[in-house]
C-alpha cells in the first residue's frame, strides 16, 4: 500500500466514527503520524484532552504510560466498564523510565522515609511517565502526578505547605524543578534503587526536602555539557532550549528549560533569523525546523526515542480496521480508583 493509499484508508475509517473516536498523538511522533491525529500535544495537554473527551474510543499514538493515563481518565473515578476504551497502535511502545520505578520498590522507600523522619508530612509525587501501578500507589498515599509542564507548580505548592516529597521516577526533572524553585542542591537527596535503604542514612532523609528516585529518561539523560560546548561552537550565538529530563548541569547551561509545549512556545516567540539549539527528541526538532523556515533550528545533538517511533500510519490503520486485542490498553479495575485520584489531583492543580 502506498503512503497516500494508507492515508486515504485511515481517513475513510476515521469518518465512520465521527466524534465517537479521538486520535491523540504526542509531539514526539513522526510527522506522518502527527498529520493523522485529531489532537497533538505534550503529556499534560493530552491528559487534559483525554479527561475532557466523551469519545467511546481513544487511539493513542504515543507510549504505554500515556495510553494508560488516558484509560484511567476515560474510565472515571470508579473504574469498571463504562463502554469507553483506549487503544495503543504500537503495543510494544513502552517507556524505559516508567519501568524504573515499581509500586513495590516505591512502597519500600515510602516505609523507610516514614521511619527515618516520622514527624514530616510526606507526599508522593509521580511523574506522569510512570506505570499505572505506581500512580495507584501514589494516589492511595495522598499523592499526585505531575508532568514536565506543571512540575514546578505542583512541587512548589506542596513545598509551600511544608510537605516533604518522595518524587519518582525522574531524578533530572526533579533536580531541574528544585533548581527552578530556588532550592539548594542539598535539599534533594537521591534514592538509589540498587542500594539497601536507598543508600540514604536517616540524617540525610531528615535534612532533605525532596527524596528523588534515581530513574531517568535514557534518551535525554545522555546529554552532556560537552554537547552544549560543541553545538555552541558550531552555531555561535544560538540560544539553547532544553527539556527538563536532561541532567541539571546541562539544563543549567540553557537559555530556557521547558516541556515539549514550553519548547514549542519558545520557538513561536523567536524573532525571524533567530538561531536555536533544541535539546529534545528529534522527531519534534525536525518538525519544528521544517515548520519554521525563518528560524535556524538545530538539534543540540539528535536523540531519538525508539518507543515513540514505533507508531506508524500502517499500525494506526490496523487499529482502526481490526481493533486487535493486543492494542487495547486496559488498566486493571482495582488500580483505577487510586490511580484516578493521583491524576485528578494533578489536573485540579493545573
Ligand atoms: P512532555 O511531558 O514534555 O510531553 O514529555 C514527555 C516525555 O516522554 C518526554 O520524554
Ligand atoms: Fe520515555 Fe524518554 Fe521516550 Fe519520553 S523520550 S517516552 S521519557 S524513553
Amino acid at each position: 500500500m502506498t503512503d497516500a493509499d494508507c492515508r486515504a484508508a485511515i481517513a475513510a475509517e476515521r469518518a465512520k466514527w465521527g466524534d465517537r473516536l479521538l486520535i491523540l498523538g504526542h509531539h514526539y511522533q513522526d510527522a506522518a503520524v502527527v498529520a493523522l491525529c485529531d489532537a497533538v500535544g505534550d503529556s499534560l495537554e493530552l491528559s487534559r484532552a483525554a479527561a475532557a473527551s466523551r469519545a467511546e474510543r481513544i487511539v493513542f499514538c504515543g507510549v504505554r504510560f500515556m495510553a494508560e493515563t488516558a484509560d484511567i481518565l476515560a474510565r472515571g473515578p470508579a473504574g469498571g466498564d463504562n463502554g469507553r476504551s483506549v487503544w495503543l497502535p504500537a503495543p510494544k511502545a513502552g517507556c524505559p523510565m516508567a519501568d524504573m520505578a515499581t509500586a513495590e520498590a516505591l512502597g519500600t522507600a515510602w516505609a523507610r522515609l516514614a521511619e527515618a523522619d516520622p514527624k514530616a508530612a510526606w507526599t508522593p509525587v509521580v511523574y506522569v511517565n510512570s506505570t499505572a501501578e505506581t500512580k495507584a500507589f501514589c494516589g492511595a498515599h495522598g499523592g499526585m502526578a505531575c508532568t514536565s509542564g506543571n512540575a514546578r507548580r505542583i512541587l512548589g505548592s506542596l513545598l509551600g505547605e511544608r510537605r516533604k516529597i518522595l518524587f519518582a521516577p525522574d531524578q533530572h526533572l526533579c533536580a531541574n524543578t528544585a533548581r527552578q524553585l530556588g532550592l539548594p542542591p542539598e535539599a534533594v537527596a537521591l534514592w538509589h534503587r540498587a542500594l539497601p535503604d536507598g543508600g540514604l542514612p536517616p540524617a540525610a532523609i531528615r535534612a532533605a526536602r525532596i527524596v528523588a528516585w534515581d530513574g531517568c529518561c535514557p534518551i535525554h539523560a545522555g546529554y552532556t555539557p560537552g554537547d552544549v560546548a560543541a553545538a555552541r561552537a558550531a552555531h555561535p550565538g544560538a540560544a539553547l532550549l532544553i527539556h527538563p529530563e536532561a541532567p541539571a548541569p546541562v539544563a543549567a547551561l540553557a537559555e530556557e528549560v521547558g516541556s515539549t509545549k514550553g519548547i514549542i512556545e519558545a520557538v513561536s516567540r523567536a524573532e525571524p533569523g533567530a538561531r536555536l539549539l533544541i535539546g529534545t527528541e528529534d522527531h519534534l526538532v525536525r518538525r519544528l525546523a521544517a515548520g519554521n523556515p525563518a528560524l535556524d533550528i538545530r538539534p543540540l545533538r539528535p536523540i531519538v526515542c525508539q518507543d515513540m517511533g514505533r507508531t506508524t500510519p500502517e499500525a494506526l490503520l490496523r487499529v482502526l480496521r481490526e481493533w486487535p486485542e493486543e492494542t487495547l490498553t486496559r488498566v486493571p479495575d482495582a488500580l483505577i480508583p487510586p490511580a484516578h485520584a493521583c491524576v485528578r489531583r494533578m489536573l485540579a492543580v493545573g
